[in-house]
């Protein structure tokens, strides 16, 4: 693996695993990025909102990318200038239980914490047992509070 992920070998995907780059998206990587949260049943970010999140927190899109495959992986950071935010990570279902997502997230933490964050946060939907595991492994723990939201005109 390279770059700052951390990613341990040890299942289907460990090859690609081990031969992941682990960088900061470009602008070029946005269409990639879009179609693999497509495949991996995850909603895809309105273009201009991505590219408007990307100019709010510089270097918080992490891609994995794997010589000859391409962009495999994706998670998207975001800082508020308190807590770091996770959304979004996902790794395409071919290249699953190599690690790829755990260096993402170490390598997304890595950037927040430069940046000032002492705590991150994250959604997941109660009902996607894997991401639940994977969390937990990563150790975010659930807590008590309750999401309350409100679009605004
Ligand atoms: C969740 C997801 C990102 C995990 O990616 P990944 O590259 O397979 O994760 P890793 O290989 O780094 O997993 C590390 C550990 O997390 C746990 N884990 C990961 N996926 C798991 C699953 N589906 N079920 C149970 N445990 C899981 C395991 O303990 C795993 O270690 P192991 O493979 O040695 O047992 C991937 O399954 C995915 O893209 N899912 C669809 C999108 C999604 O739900 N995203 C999360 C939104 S909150």
């Amino acid at each position: 693996m390279s770059g700052h992920g951390d990613g341990h070998a040890g299942g289907p995907g460990t090859e690609s695993a081990a031969e992941a780059v682990v960088r900061a998206a470009t602008g070029d990587d946005v269409p990639a990025v879009q179609a693999l949260w497509r495949t991996a049943g995850l909603q895809p970010l309105d273009d201009g909102e991505l590219v408007a999140t990307l100019g709010h927190g510089p270097g918080l899109l992490v891609v994995a990318d794997v010589p000859g495959a391409g962009v495999v992986g994706v998670v998207l950071g975001t800082f508020d200038g308190r807590r770091g935010w996770v959304h979004r990570l996902a790794v395409h279902p071919g290249h699953r239980r190599g690690g790829l997502a755990s260096a993402l997230v170490s390598d997304l933490e890595r950037r927040l914490r430069e940046r000032g964050a002492r705590r991150v946060n994250l959604l997941v939907l109660p009902d996607n047992a894997g991401a639940l595991r994977f969390w937990q492994r990563r150790g975010y723990l659930p807590c008590p509070d309750v999401l309350h939201t409100k679009p605004l005109p």
